[in-house]
């Protein structure tokens, strides 16, 4: 086998000896046009994973069924398959067909074992291809970026063909031990990592965003952009919504919480709902749902009702319920539900998601809806603490736009962490009688400490330690120096 390339031609010895190619028998069925289901969602993958092997897919099936694929069985990929693989990276288009690209394949399994630390799923694939670029030659356009990514796609895509499961990966932990591991010189760059086994899962496919804010035809439309500002001032509640929607097809993953944090808020929400007697509860804006569960598992014979800002989002919240229910209500503003018909609300970290407007509309609708008598029970970061400072020094070390807001779970999306006057004001206007308040973590508890510096894999990932000790030597202190707690709980009451 031989590449033509120009005038000359390129022998390629590592051309697969035979790969048999016989027509799908098995592709997902596309709509007459072709096009994905109505609904958005590309085609399950389900019907796909288990082809036979040597059966090839058409184009458009390869297209719309390849996923993900981040678990994978024992079984050895041939060498055969990783060069047919790699002749497919380079049949991509480059920039000036200059193919400034440079693939280091790693199958050997004590050095995928090795570099499991450094680069996240190294050694659970059989076969890592890592993607590498040299920095002295212009950058300009991103071009090698832009033919390294399209030599990446064909091998994704190709690999699904043949039954395996590629997963192409940014995420690298420890750049300089993979250099070294790798023996790359200081002049090239490793762009991504690309992992390929065969699959051992079968996930279904994430859903893609609504076309119509991603599309722009003849000309670009401001209508659908996404503020990168991590201020809710920048944004309108449709925004948050559409942003929140996008964060949230990743899946949970990304949004772990913070163990202590957790206990502390679900312990609070359990005690107040308890001793207002809730029996039924409306959740305000429960986003991944994490404190809707709890409040779920706290009180097990409660009604819940929850309101949110989008279908999607919505359904991952209840996905989370284990079977029981909870009432979704969609919110624009308005809560679709009667006057006083609510024994108790909850709202746990989305004031702080919200437009200024848009936090008092929210809870005039809360008071609303709670009948008389019956509470508001608010968790809330507060600004007069050490998450202020820390959001300041994040953002000094480039953690800026809206993906580094220093959100707490469950919010996505833009995030200020507020006064306690600022949220004593909105809930006294709204109508409510401040019954009791409590404030904890004056400072960051160990947990937090190491998740707030886990991204950052230098020096300052060091400081978990120090902060980690400041923790535990204070601890007597903290009573007295509770007003500076980073989260405040508030019960209120409608009269
Ligand atoms: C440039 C790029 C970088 C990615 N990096 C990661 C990563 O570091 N970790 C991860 O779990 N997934 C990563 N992914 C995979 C995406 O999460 C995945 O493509 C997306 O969720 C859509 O799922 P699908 O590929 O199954 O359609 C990356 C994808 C691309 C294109």
């Amino acid at each position: 086998m031989s590449l033509p390339l120009g005038n000359c031609v390129v022998p390629l010895d590592f051309r697969m000896t035979a790969i048999e190619e016989k027509p799908a028998s098995a592709t997902a069925a596309p709509n007459a046009h072709g096009a994905p289901p109505a609904n958005g969602a590309a085609p399950s993958s389900g019907a796909l994973l288990g082809h036979p092997e040597g059966v090839v897919l058409d184009v458009p099936s390869a297209i719309r069924t390849r996923r993900t694929i981040r678990r994978w069985s024992d079984r050895p990929v041939p060498d055969e398959i990783v060069k047919e693989l790699l002749e497919c990276a380079l049949w991509a288009p480059s920039a000036c067909n200059m193919q400034l690209w440079t693939f280091i394949v790693v199958t050997d399994a004590q050095t995928r074992q090795s570099l499991g630390d450094a680069v996240p799923f190294a050694d659970k694939a059989q076969v890592c291809i890592f993607i590498c670029y040299d920095t002295r030659f212009s950058e300009g356009s991103h071009a090698n970026i832009q033919s390294a990514s399209a030599a990446v796609m064909n091998m994704l895509l190709r690999a699904h063909s043949l039954g395996l499961g590629g997963f192409w990966q940014a995420t690298i932990h420890d750049r300089q031990k993979l250099r070294e591991t790798i023996g790359l010189p200081p002049d090239m760059e490793v762009l991504s990592t690309t992992l390929f086994g065969y699959p051992a899962e079968n996930p279904s496919a994430p859903a893609r965003r609504d076309p119509s804010h991603l599309v722009h035809w003849q000309r670009f439309d401001p209508k659908f952009t996404l503020p990168s500002s991590p201020d809710p001032e920048d944004w309108r509640l449709e925004q948050i919504a559409d942003y929140q929607q996008a964060r949230i097809r990743a899946g949970p993953k990304y949004n772990k919480p913070i163990k202590s944090e957790y206990e502390a808020v679900r312990g609070y929400l359990g005690h107040a709902l308890r001793r207002t007697g809730a029996k039924k509860v409306l959740d305000l804006l429960p986003c991944t749902g994490l404190y809707l569960e709890a409040i779920a598992q706290e009180l097990p014979e409660a009604e819940l009702h929850f309101v949110e800002l989008g279908k999607q989002v919505a359904s991952f919240a209840q996905a989370r319920l284990a079977g029981r229910n909870a009432t979704y209500h969609e919110y624009h503003g308005t809560i679709d539900l009667p006057d006083g018909s609510v024994d108790a609300a909850t709202c746990v970290f989305r004031l702080e998601n919200l437009p200024e407007a848009d936090r008092e509309t929210l809870l005039r609708e809360a008071y609303r809806v709670v009948k008389p008598g019956g509470a508001l029970v608010i968790a809330h970061i507060n600004r007069v603490s050490y998450f202020e400072p820390m959001r300041l020094v994040r953002r000094a070390l480039g953690r800026r736009d809206v993906q580094y807001a220093l959100h707490t779970d469950p919010s996505l999306g833009p995030f200020t962490a507020l006064t306690p006057g600022e949220v004593d004001d909105l809930a006294e206007r709204a109508g409510f009688r401040i019954e009791h308040e409590h404030r904890v973590f004056p400072l960051p508890p160990e947990d937090e400490a190491k998740h707030r510096v886990r991204t950052f894999h230098n020096a300052v990932s060091a400081l978990q330690y120090p902060i980690s000790a400041a923790y535990r030597v204070t601890r007597p202190l903290h009573p007295t120096i509770k007003s500076l707690g980073k989260i405040r709980f508030l019960t209120l009451r409608k009269p």
